[in-house]
C-alpha cells in the first residue's frame, strides 16, 4: 500500500487506525498454494486477526478457519465459512463452547487432553451425534530459531508425545467421537527455512506414532506452521522459496505410506498470512525536548499495539520499523517515540532515526496485521479504540467493530450480554 493511500486513510477515518490489505493477504495465500503445489490446504488462525471484515474478505480463498474460542467460531460462521470447514482448538474450552461447537458440528474439535475428548464424547452422545476430533500432540522437542516455543516443557497444549501410547487407545473407546487426524503447533515466528522443515519432520514422526497407536486412517494432518515475518530492521525474511525442497520430501514420504494415503495436510497459520498486510497509523500529538532527548508522543501506545512496544513475549525491547509518512524526505533525527498512556513503560521506540517528525505527522508501523489490535490491552486508560479499515478497490472501507458488538460477546455462563 502506498504512503499516499495510508495518509488518505488516516485523514478519512482518523487515528489510531489499523489498515489491512486483503488483496496482499490473498496473494500470500496463493503463493503458498503454488509453492507447495497444493500439497497443503491453508487454514487461517483467527486469533492472529479476528476482524470480521477481513475474515469475510479472505474466506473465499481459504480452506478453513481455526478458531480458539466460541466467539471465534461465530466469527468464522459470520464470515461465511461452513461449520464443516472450521476447526476449534485451544486450552480451557468452556462447557458451553464445546456444547455449541458440537451443536453446529464444527469440522474438527482439536482436543488438548483426554479429559476434553471425554467431555466432547458425552456432549455428542447426548445430542445423538458423533463429533470429529483431531488430537493435538505436544512434541518433546522444537528446533532452535522459533520466536516462541510451546514444546519441550510442561504445557497446557495437547497431549505430550510421551503419553500418546497410553492415552490414544482410551480415546478410541469413546462412543461420541471419531478421531480423524492429528494436530501439531509448537512454535511461532520462525525465519529459518531449515528449522521450519525440521519441525515438520518432527510433526511427521509424531503423526506416524499416533497413527500406529490409534490404528486410524487419518483424514487430516495439521502442520501448525510457525512461519515468521520480519519486525526488526536487521532481520532477514523467511526464504519461503527454499521451503518446498526441504518440506515436500517430508510430506511426500508420509503420504506415500498406505496408512496416510487419504490424509489431507493443512498449514495452520496467521502471522505470515496477514502480518505484512497490516499497518497501524498513529498521529504525533505532542513534541518536547527533555534532558536532551527529542520526544514525540503519539495517539497509540502499548494499549493499541503491545507487540510493537516489545511487550508481547520479547526478551529485549528493540525498535520495530517506523515510517514518517507525512514528512519522509526530511533530514533524519533521533527520537524517543511514546504513546498516550500515563506510564513510563508506554514506549514505542528509543533512539529511533526518523525524518524530522512534527506534531500532526502520521507515523506508520508496518507488519502490524497480526497480533496487533487483537493482542493489545485497549481498555487501559480508556482512550478511544483504534478504528480498522480494509483497502478495497483503491479506497478504504471502515470495518471497525464496536467492543460491545462482537458476535461473541457472551459471558462464560453462555448468556449473551
Ligand atoms: C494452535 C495455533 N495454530 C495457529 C497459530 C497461528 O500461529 P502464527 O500466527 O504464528 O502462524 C497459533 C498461534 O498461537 C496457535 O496457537
Amino acid at each position: 500500500m502506498s504512503s499516499a493511500q495510508l495518509i488518505a486513510a488516516a485523514r478519512q477515518l482518523g487515528t489510531p487506525l489499523y489498515v489491512y490489505d486483503p488483496e496482499l493477504a490473498k496473494a500470500r495465500i496463493a503463493t503458498l498454494r503454488t509453492l507447495f503445489s497444493d500439497r497443503f490446504a491453508v487454514s487461517y488462525a483467527i486469533k492472529s486477526n479476528p476482524n470480521l471484515g477481513l475474515l469475510s474478505a479472505l474466506c473465499p480463498v481459504l480452506d478453513s478457519f481455526d478458531a480458539s474460542s466460541w466467539a471465534e467460531v461465530e466469527r468464522a460462521l459470520a464470515a461465511g465459512m461452513p461449520a464443516a470447514r472450521i476447526s476449534f482448538s485451544g486450552p480451557a474450552k468452556r462447557r458451553f463452547e464445546l456444547e455449541r461447537a458440537v451443536a453446529v458440528a464444527v469440522g474438527e474439535l482439536v482436543v488438548e487432553s483426554l479429559d476434553e475428548a471425554k467431555q466432547v464424547s458425552e456432549l455428542a452422545t447426548a445430542s445423538g451425534r458423533v463429533q470429529a476430533l483431531l488430537v493435538r500432540i505436544n512434541p518433546s522437542q522444537i528446533p532452535r530459531k522459533f520466536g516462541a516455543s510451546m514444546a519441550g516443557g510442561a504445557s497446557q497444549f495437547g497431549i505430550d508425545e510421551e503419553d500418546i501410547a497410553e492415552q490414544l487407545p482410551q480415546l478410541m473407546t469413546l462412543p461420541g467421537v471419531e478421531l480423524i487426524g492429528f494436530h501439531c503447533y509448537s512454535g511461532t515466528n520462525c525465519l529459518d527455512a531449515a528449522s521450519v522443515a525440521e519441525n515438520f519432520a518432527i510433526f511427521a514422526r509424531l503423526f506416524r506414532l499416533a497413527q500406529q497407536v490409534s490404528g486410524i486412517t487419518p483424514r487430516k494432518l495439521i502442520f501448525g506452521s510457525g512461519f515468521g515475518i520480519t519486525y526488526l530492521p536487521d532481520e532477514v525474511a523467511l526464504d519461503v522459496e527454499a521451503l518446498p525442497s526441504l518440506v515436500n520430501p517430508v510430506v511426500d514420504a508420509l503420504l506415500a505410506e498406505p496408512a496416510f494415503a487419504s490424509a489431507r495436510c493443512s498449514l495452520e497459520m496467521g502471522r505470515w498470512l496477514i502480518g505484512p498486510a497490516g499497518w497501524l497509523l498513529t498521529e504525533v500529538i505532542a513534541a518536547k525536548c527533555s534532558r536532551g532527548r527529542e520526544i514525540r508522543a503519539c495517539d497509540a501506545g502499548f494499549n493499541n499495539h503491545l507487540a510493537a512496544c516489545g511487550m508481547m513475549g520479547s526478551v529485549f525491547r528493540r525498535n520495530w520499523v517506523y515510517q514518517n509518512l507525512t514528512n519522509p524526505d526530511a533530514a533524519l533525527q533521533t527520537y524517543t517515540l511514546v504513546g498516550p498512556l500515563c506510564t513510563t513503560i508506554d514506549r514505542l521506540a528509543m533512539d529511533l532515526e526518523l525524518p524530522e517528525t512534527r506534531i500532526g505527522d502520521i507515523i506508520a508501523i508496518p507488519h502490524s496485521g497480526a497480533y496487533g489490535l487483537t493482542a493489545s490491552p485497549t481498555r487501559f486508560i480508556s482512550h478511544p479504540e483504534p478504528r480498522e479499515a480494509l483497502l478495497l478497490h483503491g479506497g478504504v472501507v471502515d470495518v471497525t467493530e464496536s467492543l460491545h458488538n462482537h458476535p461473541g460477546s457472551i459471558h462464560s455462563s453462555g448468556v449473551r450480554s
